[in-house]
């Protein structure tokens, strides 16, 4: 592969080995893979590092309480952490390793690699005079490796943990010397940090805590004060204007060069080495001490692609990658990736080089921002936590979910292969002897008389290791926190993968291969639906629901929807957005083919209806090969597997040929002929939840507890529809009147009131009172906007079933489509709505009448 091309380097935190992984870290590690795999679908040369952080009081401690050598403990954790990644197909001992563009490497700091690399550049700091020997006393936190400034006693202000008194000597790092060019580098964007809740934490710990309130008032006053006298205030005016006092107020206070406040000197030196331990790499030339465990840990973004190595094939690697174009990280260790970390690297400048002892040079802004283009990581990105019973994962709190649960409990829904001997290629049936999947007919088609083959447990865990990259990237807003069930692990594989994507592969091509099997022809221009509602150009009357039912429709959809994935979601790795939206999309080229029946037209004798299933199913495959070309990075096994079935291959070669990244409508050439066909996401019984929650305690397992045993009801209120709740954020439910207006039958008749079930409910950032709900209606799926957001729980409402007003014209809110109204009664409660729901079980789209 030619070396010209475009590399991008990214990495994962590496995870300390005092505890074994979860599905925390699986989160990060998830996403750095789906970033890497969308960077190499676009033909960049992507290098994936993840790996472990094995030194440090901490491990220490935990091997001496295990009882072995820490050595030893770190070898079970770390081999724990690569086996997972390998489970899940993120590390692939299998691929070749000359090959650039499937580079991934794994590092562990006890790697002699490391070592030699985190010795070199602690001797390459020293000689520029930035580290200097002095002693400490003070708080440290050994859970979070840090030094905090807190009084004797007092806890952790990070983790609330108690912190321990240290007196000893070590090594400090000239931290101060850097404040402003760090506060330089971050404000003006060259060390892009995301998102902006982090960039401004880190930012307010570079200026000083500098009081946020205060700050904001600042540039008011000092416009206020610059007009009323002619020239610019001082900052002691512009603080004796606004009225701080005391301890809110520097009277020191400087302003960056982008114009904000900062304390100089409130950035202190940096103690870098410890000795009264010694699990860690000894310190050049004075080996009493071992490197503090953060700078230690950071460096392996360099040493992993051959920093400190003699080998000139290393050292060519290290040009080619350095500097890293993403760190992805937790959102608690921004400090240490966006203050400590380019500090250090900025520190290696020579032309900073000084005495021990002698003030560093001062370099101008262009020279720093000239160097950190070579030498910093170009962006920082960090994730939220995953919350589970209400606080963040960790094995401290003993609320861990590990990942291994899922891949053994959803590795076993894992379909059956195509039987490749198999002469017909009909979709084979998705129930198996596997108790845990509930039959369900997969498409209009016959199944195949010879046996499926079973999937091995490798295709197992990649299966189920797709379902949790889906689950996690579809439910959490990437950078904030998320709450983590194993219910609604299962409510949204059903509602999304095997009810909505799965479903419409499998129904899609099961009609093709019935009535294409030498492989579809291409309709002809000028692609329009032509059912007399469908909208034909611009000329012809549009109504909003016919419209939507159009060949044109789907076609724009799709391709609209394949930009914005590339211009703007994945770019600013908004992958919950990303996903919804692909959705809503499997839901609209479903509601195609509900509203066109193509089972009917393929019966019909003549060639008008002929054409017509033409155009349906090319439109409807033409989508699902886009769609599954964007679904790629997330669900590598799923689509692979689609992608067979398509007929179009091996998808992993498509997307090293750049067949993933420019999705024009068309691709698709006439006469493609479909692969084998097979099920692609079972549905799941609800009973799974419980086997994961009882492996996840063996102790509480109840036995009665089976995989088919049903979930529990969702409560379901009864109340009498008297009113229709306006989805307006503005316009909370009226009280009933009882003195309505009479309306004839036939106005009643005009109100289509209809039975759907809730299949995703959230709330919508910035509109307090809104929650965006999916729903179901049996013949199709919709997004609804619904003003209750300060009454229910968006998860309490996933399952439910709720009456919709479904003909009402579709309107626009904050960006968002809203098609159809809830009806709720409103109650005298302030209005508080109350959702119209029936006790008996009643089928989706039922009518109300
Ligand atoms: N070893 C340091 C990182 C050094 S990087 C040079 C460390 N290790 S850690 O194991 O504690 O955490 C590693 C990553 O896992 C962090 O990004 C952290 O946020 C992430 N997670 C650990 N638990 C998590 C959740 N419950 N949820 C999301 N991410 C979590 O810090």
């Amino acid at each position: 592969m030619a070396d010209s091309k475009k590399t991008f380097f990214l990495t994962t935190p590496i995870y300390y080995v005092n505890a074994r992984p979860h599905i925390g870290h699986a989160y990060s590690t998830i996403a750095a893979d789906v970033i890497a795999r969308r960077h190499r679908l676009l033909g960049h040369n992507t290098f994936f590092l993840t790996g472990t952080d094995e030194h440090g009081q901490k491990v220490q401690r935990s091997a001496e309480k295990a009882g072995i050598p820490p050595q030893q403990f770190a070898d079970e954790v770390s081999g724990a952490f690569s086996g997972l990644w390998r489970r899940m197909g993120i590390l692939d001992d299998t691929l070749s390793k000359d090959d650039p563009l499937l580079h991934r490497d794994f590092i562990r700091t006890t790697d002699a690699r490391h070592k030699r690399g985190v010795q070199h550049l602690w001797r390459q700091l020293e000689a520029n005079g930035a580290i200097y020997l002095s002693s400490y006393t003070g708080q440290y936190c050994v859970p979070d490796e840090a030094f905090v400034d807190v009084p004797v006693g007092a806890d952790c202000p990070e983790c609330g943990r108690p912190t321990e008194t240290i007196t000893e000597e070590n090594y400090f790092f000239r931290l101060s010397d850097f404040q402003l060019p760090l506060l330089d580098l971050i404000e003006s964007g060259q060390l892009h940090v995301q998102p902006d809740t982090t960039k401004n934490e880190v930012l307010s710990f570079l200026r000083g805590n500098w009081m946020p309130e205060i700050h904001k008032q600042f540039p008011a006053a000092e416009k206020h004060l610059w007009d009323l006298n002619g020239s610019r205030p001082t900052v002691e005016e512009i603080a004796q204007f606004i009225g701080c006092a005391g301890s809110e107020w520097h009277g020191d206070a400087k302003r960056s060069r982008a114009g904000n406040f900062y304390i100089p000197g409130s950035l202190k030196d940096l103690s870098i080495s410890r000795t009264s331990f010694t699990w860690g790499i000894p310190v050049p030339g004075n080996e009493k001490h071992v490197v503090y465990v953060w700078l230690d840990a950071l460096v392996n973004y360099m040493t992993a692609i051959g920093y400190g190595s003699d080998d000139p094939a290393e050292q060519a690697k290290f040009a080619r990658y350095w500097p890293a174009d993403l760190h992805l990280v937790g959102k608690e260790i921004t400090r240490f990736h966006c203050a400590y970390w380019p500090a250090f690297l900025l520190a290696l400048n020579p032309k900073l080089k000084h005495a021990a002892g002698e003030p560093m040079p001062r370099i101008t802004p262009a020279e720093h921002a000239e160097w950190a283009k070579q030498w910093l990581p170009k962006s920082i990105v960090a994730n939220g936590w995953l919350l589970f019973e209400e606080s963040k994962m960790s094995k401290s709190r003993g609320n861990i979910v590990r990942t291994e649960t899922i891949l053994d409990a959803f590795g076993t829904l894992c379909p059956p292969k195509p039987n490749l001997l198999s002469s017909n290629n009909v979709p084979l049936s998705s129930s198996s002897s596997n108790s845990l999947l509930s039959s369900r007919s997969e498409a209009e088609g016959s199944a195949s008389s010879e046996p499926p083959q079973p999937p091995t447990k490798p295709e197992q865990d990649l299966f189920a290791s797709d379902v949790l990259r889906y689950f996690l990237l579809r439910e959490i807003p990437f950078g904030q926190d998320g709450t983590f069930s194993f219910d609604a692990l299962i409510t949204r594989y059903n509602a999304d993968l095997a009810n909505g994507y799965g479903n419409l592969v499998s129904r899609t091509l099961g009609l093709i291969q019935q009535n294409f099997a030498d492989g579809l022809t291409k309709p002809s221009a000028p692609w329009l639906c032509q059912d007399r509602d469908c909208w034909r150009g611009d000329n012809a009357p549009t109504k909003e629901f016919e419209a939507r039912s159009g060949t044109h429709f789907i076609i724009s959809e799709t391709t609209n929807f394949a930009e914005l994935c590339n211009e703007q979601w994945w770019p600013t790795y908004r992958f919950q957005i990303l996903l919804a939206e692909l959705a809503l999309k499997i839901s609209h080229v479903d509601a195609y083919l509900s509203f066109h029946k193509p089972w009917l037209l393929a019966k019909a004798p003549d060639d008008e209806s002929k054409r017509k299933l033409i155009e349906v199913l090319y439109t409807a495959v033409e989508a699902i090969r886009i769609l599954t070309a964007i679904l790629y990075p997330v669900a590598p096994f799923a689509t692979a597997s689609v992608w067979r079935q398509l007929g179009l291959g091996d998808i992993e070669e498509a997307a090293r040929n750049g067949e993933l990244k420019d999705l024009k409508w068309g691709g698709l050439k006439p006469g493609t002929k479909l692969g084998p066909l097979s099920p692609i996401f079972p549905r799941a019984d609800k009973g799974l939840a419980q086997i994961m929650i009882d492996m996840e305690s063996p102790a509480s397992a109840t036995p009665e507890a089976t995989p088919t045993s049903p979930a529990p009801e969702t409560d379901q209120s009864v109340s009498s529809v008297t009113s229709v709740l306006s989805p307006s954020p503005d316009a909370p439910a009226e009280p009933a009147k009882p003195e309505s207006p009479t309306i004839t039958i036939d106005d009643f008749a005009k109100v289509d009131l209809r039975v759907a079930q809730i299949l995703v409910a959230e709330r919508i950032p910035k509109a307090d009172k809104l929650l965006r709900l999916e729903v179901d209606l049996g013949y199709e799926k919709r997004q609804i906007l619904a003003g209750i957001a300060e009454y229910y729980q968006p998860e309490a409402l996933i399952g439910r079933k709720v009456v919709i007003v479904a003909n009402l014209a579709p309107r626009k809110m904050r960006g968002l489509i809203s098609q159809g109204m809830v009806v709720a009664a409103s109650l005298e409660d302030h209005g508080r709505p109350a959702l119209a729901s029936f006790i008996e079980e009643i089928e989706l789209g039922a009518r109300l009448h």
